[in-house]
């Protein structure tokens, strides 16, 4: 099992530029070419939660923080932003935001399935603040406004970058957790309005009906040497493929046949 200290990001190098930040008003000094999340844990923090993908997709990092001299409350994700001298900063891993309980089954594809889960979305004073939080750039206020008016499509395509982080809740004046509005919209726009893809369901149908059997059986009776160099060797669409690439082995085009 890994300690704390061995999934820490490793100290920095010899001589290498440092800059003060203030966590949760502790001082430390830490190296000036860290994100807020490695600078945490340069710091000595071990994440348990606020942390999931590293990569700017899975929201789980949100950071609040002020600039030296500036009165502003800035945010963003901790995995993304870079440490600044004298930022002084703290994680809202998670916020508690209402989140109705709803029967997808059930629910109907229409804004007034979402007026009666989220009645408080008429609480908007249309401030905006939630836009100018946001670290995937989602106009919030907008999404929220598509709903209010009764378009979801539009709702569901607003909102699409967003990635849960919260934020927007956090600084919302009509305290509502706008994300989670979003995505019941979302989620009865692509499960209920948007049409099925044709091609989809014949692929599914030809994976019930077996055509992938043999691959898979073959795929499975492999040795991990095998299977490592079978992966390596794929045949991989190129980058710059046109529309009509096809590979060279129609193994995995059984929809087509
Ligand atoms: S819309 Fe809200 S929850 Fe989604 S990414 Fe923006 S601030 Fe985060
Ligand atoms: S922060 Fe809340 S009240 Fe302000 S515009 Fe956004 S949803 Fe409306
Ligand atoms: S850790 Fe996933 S967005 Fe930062």
């Amino acid at each position: 099992m890994e300690t704390a200290t061995e999934t820490r990001t490793p100290g920095p190098e010899v001589g290498a530029e440092t800059v003060p930040i203030f966590i949760m008003g502790k001082r430390y000094e830490v190296p000036a070419t860290l994100t807020i999340m490695k600078a945490l844990e340069h710091a000595g923090y071990q994440y348990i939660r606020g942390c999931g993908c590293r990569g700017g997709v899975c929201g789980a990092c949100a950071t609040v923080f002020r600039r030296e001299g500036d009165y502003k409350i800035y945010t963003g994700l901790a995995c993304q932003t870079v440490v600044e001298p004298g930022m002084t900063l703290t994680q809202i891993p998670f916020y508690p935001a209402n989140r109705a309980v709803y029967d997808y089954e059930t629910a109907e594809p229409t804004a007034e399935t979402i007026y009666a889960l989220y009645p408080e979305l008429f609480r908007c004073v249309a401030c905006n603040a939630c836009s100018k939080v946001c670290p995937m750039d989602v106009e919030v206020l907008d999404v929220i406004s598509a709903v209010k008016r009764g378009d979801l499509v539009a709702a569901k395509e607003l909102s699409f970058d967003c990635i849960q982080c919260g934020l927007c809740a956090s600084r919302c004046m009509g305290e509502m957790a706008q994300y989670h509005i979003a995505q019941l919209a979302r989620r009865l726009v692509g499960g209920k309005i948007t049409p099925r893809a044709a091609h989809l369901e014949a692929m599914c149908s030809s994976i019930d009906a077996g055509a992938f059997a043999d691959p898979i059986t073959e795929l499975k009776s492999m040795d991990p040497e095998a299977l490592k160099k079978a992966y390596v060797e794929r045949e991989m669409e190129p980058h710059m493929a046109d529309e009509n690439w096809k590979p060279a082995s129609n193994v995995g085009l059984a929809a087509e046949a």
